[in-house]
C-alpha cells in the first residue's frame, strides 16, 4: 500500500500532554522548564491510518510528531528547527514511506521542504498549495452564503504577505472591488501592492495597513493566514455582518463571546476525507482534517510520489490540479464551522440581518 508519513506538532503544551499528564497539571508545572525539555525530545511516531479514496485506492498513514511547539518553531535557531525535523524525516523514512507532508507551522521549515526533502532523499510537500485552494473556495462560498456578489465586496486578507495570504490575494485582485492587504511588515505589503497593481486583470482598489484593527474596518470578509500563535483580533474588532475565514493553525480569533455577536468566525483550511479518519492529536472532528494533510493523502492516494509543493510560490496551475486530484478522490471543503460548531441556517440569517442592519 502506498504510505506517506505526516510530520506535525503540539500548538500548545496541553496537547502534547494529552495522554500523559492532565491538563490542570501542566497549569502548575513551570512552562519553562517543560519548553526546554521538549528541545531535547526526539521525534515521536504516533498513530496510523488507512485512507480510502472514491475510486477505491488506499494509502496508509503515519502520524510522526516533531515535539516542538509554535514559539518554539518561531523563535529557535531555524537550524536546531530544521535538524529536529529532518530527524523526524529520517524517522519517516526508517518506515519506508514513500512521501512526507509537513503540517502548519512546519510546512515554511527548511526552505518549505526543500532542504528536508535533500537530507533524506524522499519527496517532501508542504500542504500549501491545498490549503490556498481551500481558503479561496471557502473565501467565495462565505460570500455568496450572505447573499453577496463576489465583485462588490472588500475583502481584507491578514497576513498577505504569507505563502497563503499572497496566493489568496493574487486570485481576489482580480475579483473583488477593495483588497485590503494587512500584516506588520509595511514594505513588504507596499511591494506586494505594486505587483498585484502590475498583473493582467487586476481591476480591486487594493490598500495596505499593518493595523489589524483598522484593516478589517467596513469589510465584508476577512481572511486570516498568518504565523502568530495567539489571538490577532478580537470578535468585537469586526463589523457587523463581516465573515472571517480564519485559516491560521493555531487560530487568530479566539471564541470569547462569539455567538453573542453579529459576525461568523469559519475555522478555515478544513476539509471533508472520504474516509472516516480520527486523528487524536490534531483535535478534529471525525472525518476532517487540516488541507495540509488532506494534500499529502491526496497525493499518496494517486501514487504522486513527489514534492508537489516545496520552495517557492505555488502558481494557479498546481491550485487546479490538486484541486482536481482532490475531486477525483472524493475530498472536499468541509462544512462550515466556527469554534467546531457546525454552522447552521439560522447563524446564516443572523449575520445577513446584521448586514442589512449596518450603517
Ligand atoms: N489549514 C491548513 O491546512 C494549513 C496548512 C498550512 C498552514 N496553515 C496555517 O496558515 C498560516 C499561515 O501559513 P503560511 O505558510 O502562509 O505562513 P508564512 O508564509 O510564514 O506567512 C505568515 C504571514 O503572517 C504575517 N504575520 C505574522 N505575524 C503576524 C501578526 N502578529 N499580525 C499580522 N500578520 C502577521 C506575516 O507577515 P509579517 O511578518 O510582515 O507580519 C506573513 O504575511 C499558519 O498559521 C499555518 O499554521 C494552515
Amino acid at each position: 500500500m502506498n504510505t506517506f508519513a505526516f510530520l506535525f506538532h503540539p500548538f500548545d503544551l496541553p496537547i502534547l500532554f494529552k495522554k500523559g499528564i492532565k491538563e490542570e497539571s501542566i497549569g502548575r508545572m513551570n512552562q519553562r522548564f517543560v519548553e526546554r525539555t521538549l528541545r531535547w525530545l526526539e521525534p515521536i511516531k504516533r498513530e496510523s491510518a488507512k485512507i480510502k479514496s472514491i475510486t477505491g485506492s488506499e494509502a496508509l498513514c503515519e502520524m510522526i510528531m516533531v515535539p516542538l511547539i509554535c514559539d518554539q518553531i518561531l523563535y529557535m535557531d531555524p537550524k536546531f528547527v530544521l535538524d529536529k525535523t529532518i530527524k523526524a524525516a529520517e524517522l519517516a523514512v526508517k518506515m519506508k514511506v514513500s512521501l512526507i507532508g509537513l503540517g502548519a507551522y512546519l510546512s515554511p521549515v527548511g526552505r518549505r521542504g526543500v532542504l528536508i526533502s535533500k537530507a533524506v532523499n524522499t519527496p517532501v510537500t508542504s500542504g500549501t498549495t491545498y490549503t490556498i485552494s481551500t481558503a479561496i473556495e471557502a473565501t467565495i462560498k462565505a460570500t455568496e452564503s450572505i447573499g453577496l456578489k463576489i465583485q462588490n465586496t472588500k475583502i481584507t486578507i491578514i497576513g498577505a504577505t504569507g505563502s497563503i495570504g499572497k496566493a489568496c490575494a493574487s486570485f481576489l485582485a482580480r475579483k473583488v472591488n477593495t483588497l485590503v492587504l494587512s500584516a506588520r511588515n509595511i514594505e513588504r505589503l507596499e511591494k506586494l501592492k505594486s505587483e498585484l497593481e502590475q498583473m493582467h486583470g487586476v481591476s480591486a482598489k487594493i490598500e495596505c495597513n499593518v493595523n489589524p484593527k483598522e484593516s478589517v474596518k467596513n469589510s465584508d470578509i476577512v481572511v486570516i493566514s498568518t504565523s502568530c500563535p495567539s489571538e490577532i483580533l478580537s470578535v468585537f474588532d469586526l463589523p457587523a455582518g463581516c465573515i472571517v475565514c480564519d485559516i491560521s493553525v493555531p487560530h487568530n480569533i479566539t471564541a470569547s463571546d462569539a455567538e453573542q455577536t453579529d459576525v461568523l468566525v469559519i475555522d478555515g483550511g478544513l476539509v471533508q476525507v472520504p474516509s472516516p479518519v480520527d486523528f487524536e492529536y490534531l483535535a478534529l472532528p471525525p472525518g476532517v482534517a487540516y488541507a495540509c494533510l488532506s494534500e499529502a493523502m491526496i497525493l499518496a492516494l494517486e501514487g504522486r510520489f513527489e514534492s508537489f509543493s516545496c520552495g517557492g510560490e505555488i502558481s494557479y496551475e498546481k491550485i487546479m490540479e490538486i484541486n482536481a486530484l482532490a475531486a477525483k478522490h472524493g475530498f472536499k471543503l468541509a462544512n462550515f464551522r466556527s469554534f467546531g460548531k457546525i454552522v447552521d441556517d439560522a447563524t446564516i440569517e443572523r449575520i445577513k440581518k446584521a448586514r442589512k442592519n449596518r450603517k
